[in-house]
């Protein structure tokens, strides 16, 4: 316990370090303005032992939202030169300038998280009335311009707005992104702070890049996007996010009262039948989809198992899940590794190509113990706050070695440790 005891006032140190004065950066140089996820688990982390300033996270997050109702993936709220690519490159003409997509819209999960925990109701309840709206305004957005048609399954346009940047589950889409030959020179700023053999590789920065370049010249229209754009795949992370989001929606819709049941439940229904869908009855396991080809993606990544988050999977379905789950724990110490450690794509020190996210075991364990396996959801979670105690508050970590990965002083690492350290055996969240 004494090691847990010092553990926590180190995470909390972390968060108070990266703070800007309201937002938190998710570690120094590296990424240093307010990235959309982070933000959600950093907030839950900041609930832990400062409910206004947890409150305050979500307040500067909304100051970038679109009149459209997007919300972006980063919020540039002041110039920092470390980073690359920043709000010169995007080009967004807003203050505080911003990028051109998303990310998981964990926020309106977060939201009800943070509620059900508040010690100040009254703070809470008051930040509720005023975040619902701009919430609901991002999901009829997510609704109107990233599946018109109704299909229940969101279109992505761009790898980091899949959180999974580099994940293997977008190789072959990614390599049919013709990189520009008239790309603009620029120089990239992530491999001065990291390793670059725990970063992406060239080819596929060349093509974020080029991706950023189409669609700034397409003014960031979405709905032709969605026509034109050269990549184009359904994500687990954002579907199955979405629509526990959702979920979370309605049922703060229905506990304040604000009328938007009906259209919400219809948003559910969809996306559960588009979630399903992705299942693979001979794999085991939900695949990702390329939307240019129709084909699934068949490669098994953590994200894979997010329908339990997400709260679509049938008992049975679970069951595989669990089966699957223990053939990958065979081949690692530390669960979960974002890529089956059985795929010949495998790499456990990049990025998202092997190394364990402390933030997607968080959403991976409550799901387990949602349905019913509390021994696997402890085991992720005992696994995740060894790796903190072991080798700190990585970005991420080796699944093999335990080694930490990618930034240091990390704030989403650090939040997690103060959501889950807080709780004793048996529970995941
Ligand atoms: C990066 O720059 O690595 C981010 O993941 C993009 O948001």
């Amino acid at each position: 316990m004494q090691i847990q005891e010092t553990l926590v006032q180190e995470a909390r140190r972390i968060l108070q370090a990266n703070d800007r004065g309201g937002f938190t950066i998710p570690t120094a140089g590296l990424y240093p303005f307010q990235w959309l996820w982070d933000a959600g688990f950093t907030a839950l982390g900041w609930m832990q032992f400062d409910e206004a300033r947890a409150w305050a996270e979500f307040d500067l997050l909304f100051q970038g939202q679109w009149e459209n109702g997007m919300l972006p993936h980063i919020v540039f709220h002041r110039p920092e030169p470390t980073y690359f690519p920043g709000p010169e490159r995007w080009g967004v003409k807003r203050t505080p300038p911003t990028s051109a997509i998303t990310q998981p819209p964990v926020v309106a999960t977060f939201v009800r998280w943070m509620l059900e925990q508040a010690q100040n109701q009254a703070l809470a309840q008051e930040k509720v009335r005023q975040l619902y709206p701009k919430i609901l305004a991002y999901h009829r957005w997510f609704k109107r311009e990233r599946d018109p048609q109704n299909t229940g399954l969101v279109t992505v346009l761009h790898p980091w707005e899949t959180g999974a940047d580099n994940s293997p589950a977008w190789d072959e889409a990614l390599a049919r992104v013709q990189v520009d030959p008239a790309l603009p020179p620029y120089t990239r700023r992530d491999t001065t702070h990291v390793d670059p053999s725990q970063r992406p590789h060239q080819a596929e920065y060349d093509r974020f890049l080029t991706l950023l370049e189409v669609y700034k010249r397409a003014d960031f229209d979405q709905l032709r996007l969605l026509q034109e754009g050269p990549f184009r795949v359904a994500s687990l992370l954002i579907d199955c996010v979405l629509h526990r989001a959702n979920h979370d929606l309605l049922w703060l819709s229905q506990r304040f009262g604000f009328g938007h049941e009906g259209e919400i439940a219809g948003w559910l229904e969809a996306s559960r039948q588009g979630i399903e869908g992705l299942w693979d009855e001979a794999a085991g396991l939900y695949f990702n989809r390329d939307l240019l080809t129709g084909e699934p993606i068949r490669v098994g990544v953590s994200a894979s198992f997010l329908p339990l988050y997400a709260g679509t999977a049938s008992p049975e379905r679970a069951g595989r899940l669990h089966e699957t789950l223990q053939g990958w724990a065979r081949q690692v110490r530390y669960l979960v590794p974002s890529t089956d450690p059985q795929s010949p794509r495998f790499e456990p020190q990049r990025y998202w190509r092997g190394p364990v996210w402390a933030v997607v075991n968080y959403l991976i364990a409550l799901g387990f113990a949602e349905y019913g396996y509390p021994q696997v959801a402890e085991r992720i979670r005992q696994d995740t706050l060894k790796l903190c105690e072991v080798t700190g508050f990585s970005e991420y970590f080796h699944p093999q070695t335990g080694q930490g990965l990618g930034g240091g002083a990390f704030s989403w690492t650090a939040a997690i440790y103060l959501a889950w350290s807080r709780l004793g055996g048996g529970e995941a969240s």
